[in-house]
């Protein structure tokens, strides 16, 4: 069975140039086609990202610059939590999976690769009902 949360180390190609590295959708890393990305920059300091679960869509989330951290619970409960601090690592999240993004340094560029186009019907953004939806 698939992990809810999964945490994904991106290969890193590099000459004397720099360093890059590349994410194809539906690719071994990145489990689905990429309808949408956003990234989540200028954090104002202390502030709590996020607070919600989806129905559907999937995420991966790569923090390019800084850092930050990602809590999740899952359906039966359990918790985790993940600081994404170098480029090259990435945390796949399914749906039903409640996350928030946190601790983002000042320089924190935090990029999310979305398998679905944006729809607010896709959020859980109440946590009471997020609980009551694992447990029916
Ligand atoms: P929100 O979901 O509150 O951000 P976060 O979960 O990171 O705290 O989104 C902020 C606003 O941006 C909200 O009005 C919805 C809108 N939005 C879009 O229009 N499209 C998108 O892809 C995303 C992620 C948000």
């Amino acid at each position: 069975m698939l992990a809810n949360v999964q945490e994904l180390t991106f290969p890193t190609r590099g000459d004397e140039r720099g360093r890059l590295i590349i994410q194809e959708g539906a690719s071994d890393l990145v489990p689905f086609e990429i309808k949408r990305t956003f990234f989540i920059f200028d954090t104002t300091p202390g502030t709590v990202r996020g607070n919600h679960a989806h129905y559907k869509n999937r995420q991966v989330l790569i923090c390019v610059s800084g850092a930050c951290t990602i809590k999740c619970e899952m359906p039966d409960g359990t918790k985790c939590a993940h600081r994404l601090d170098w480029p090259n690592k990435g945390l796949l999240i399914e749906g039903m999976v409640w996350h928030t993004m946190e601790e983002f340094s000042k320089d924190a560029v935090l990029l999310v690769l979305a398998s679905e186009h944006y729809d607010e019907s896709d959020y859980i953004r109440g946590y009471s009902e997020f609980r009551r939806l694992c447990t029916k």
